[in-house]
C-alpha cells in the first residue's frame, strides 16, 4: 500500500481542523456519546470483541478482490487531521470486489493507542487488543451519490479493518503492510465507531494482522494535536468494543484450535507425521531385534543340545 507510505513519511505538522464536538475520554468521551448522537447507544454498534469459537463459519463468503489498491493514479491525494484522526482521501478508482455491491473507497484512517500503554486498536479478537487499527473506508456507489448520503444507510459502507502490532523491525516493503490471507476475515453488521455512530456499515475484520515499526506508531502518537481545549496529543483515539447483542459474526475460514496459523498448523502436521514415522520405526526394529533374539536363543539351544548328545 503506498498510500500508507505517504501518511506516515509525511512531516506532521497538521493543524487540527475544528470538527464536532465530541471526545474519547472526559465530559464528551464516549460513555455520553449516546446523550448527543441516540445511534451512539444503539443495539449493533461497532467495534465489538470477536470471540473465535462463537463466530458461524459461512463457507459462501468470497474473498476479497481490491481493484486498483496498486495504483493510486497520479492525483495528489489528501491528507488531514480532522482533530479525531489522520484520514486520507482515496479515489473512486479504488473500489472492493466480492461483497454484495460495487464499494469505492473514499477514505482511510487509523486509530491508536498512547506511547507506553497496550492497547488501540478498536476491535478485538479473543478479548485481544493491538498497538493501532487501520480503517479503510468504502461506499455502495451504485445505489449512493456521496459517501455522506451512503453514510445513513443500511449497508451502505463497507469498511475493512486491519489490526496493527507494532514491531521493532521496520517491514521490508510497504506491501507487507496489508495482510496477504485475505481470504481469511470477519463479516457482521455494525456501525461508523465515532458519532454518529450510524448502522450502516458492512463490516470486514481480517484475521491475519499487519506490522507497522515502533517508529512509525510513534511518529503519529507524538505529532498529532486533538481538537480538545486546551489543545492535547492526540492519542488513545479508540472507542471501547461493543455489545454483540443478537448479531451473528460470519467467519471465511475455519478456525482449527485457534491458536495455531495455517504454517504453524503444518509445521504441526509435518511433526505428527514425522513422529508417527519414528514410533513405528522404532516398533520395527524392537520387534526384529527380539525376533533374532529369539532365534539365537533358539539355535544355541539346538546347538547345546546337539553338542551334548555327542559328548554324551
Ligand atoms: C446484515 O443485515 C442484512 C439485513 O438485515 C442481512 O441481509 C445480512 O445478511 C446481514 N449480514 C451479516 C454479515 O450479518
Amino acid at each position: 500500500m503506498l498510500f500508507f507510505a505517504l501518511l506516515l513519511e509525511v512531516i506532521w505538522i497538521l493543524a487540527a481542523d475544528g470538527g464536532q464536538h465530541w471526545t474519547y475520554e472526559g465530559p464528551h468521551g464516549q460513555d455520553h456519546w449516546p446523550a448527543s448522537y441516540p445511534e451512539c447507544g444503539s443495539n449493533a454498534q461497532s467495534p465489538i470483541d470477536i470471540q473465535t469459537d462463537s463466530v458461524t463459519f459461512d463457507p459462501e463468503l468470497p474473498a476479497l478482490q481490491p481493484h486498483g489498491y496498486d495504483q493510486p493514479g497520479t492525483e495528489p491525494l489528501d491528507l488531514h487531521n480532522n482533530g479525531h484522526t489522520v484520514q486520507l482521501s482515496l479515489p473512486p478508482t479504488l473500489y472492493l470486489g466480492g461483497l454484495p455491491q460495487k464499494y469505492v473507497a473514499a477514505q482511510l484512517h487509523l486509530h491508536w493507542g498512547e506511547k507506553g500503554s497496550p492497547g488501540g486498536s478498536e476491535h478485538q479478537i479473543n478479548s485481544e487488543a493491538t498497538a493501532a487499527e487501520l480503517h479503510i473506508v468504502h461506499y455502495d456507489s451504485d445505489s449512493y451519490d456521496s459517501l455522506s448520503e451512503a453514510a445513513q444507510r443500511p449497508q451502505g459502507l463497507a469498511v475493512l479493518g486491519i489490526l496493527i502490532e507494532k514491531t521493532s523491525v521496520p517491514p521490508f516493503n510497504v506491501r507487507e503492510l496489508l495482510p496477504t490471507e485475505l481470504g481469511q476475515f470477519f463479516r457482521y453488521n455494525g456501525s461508523l465507531t465515532t458519532p454518529p455512530c450510524y448502522q450502516s456499515v458492512l463490516w470486514t475484520v481480517f484475521s491475519q494482522r499487519a506490522q507497522i515499526s515502533m517508529g512509525q506508531l510513534e511518529k503519529l502518537q507524538e505529532t498529532l494535536f486533538s481538537t480538545e481545549e486546551p489543545s492535547k496529543l492526540l492519542v488513545q483515539n479508540y472507542r471501547a468494543p461493543q455489545p454483540l447483542n443478537q448479531r451473528t459474526v460470519f467467519a471465511s475460514f475455519i478456525q482449527v484450535g485457534s491458536l495455531y496459523t495455517t504454517g504453524e498448523m503444518l509445521s504441526l502436521g509435518v511433526g505428527i507425521l514425522v513422529g508417527c514415522l519414528c514410533l513405528l520405526l522404532a516398533a520395527y526394529f524392537i520387534a526384529r531385534k527380539i525376533r533374532k533374539k529369539r532365534l539365537e536363543n533358539r539355535k544355541s539351544v539346538v546347538f547345546t543340545s546337539a553338542r551334548a548328545t555327542t559328548e554324551a
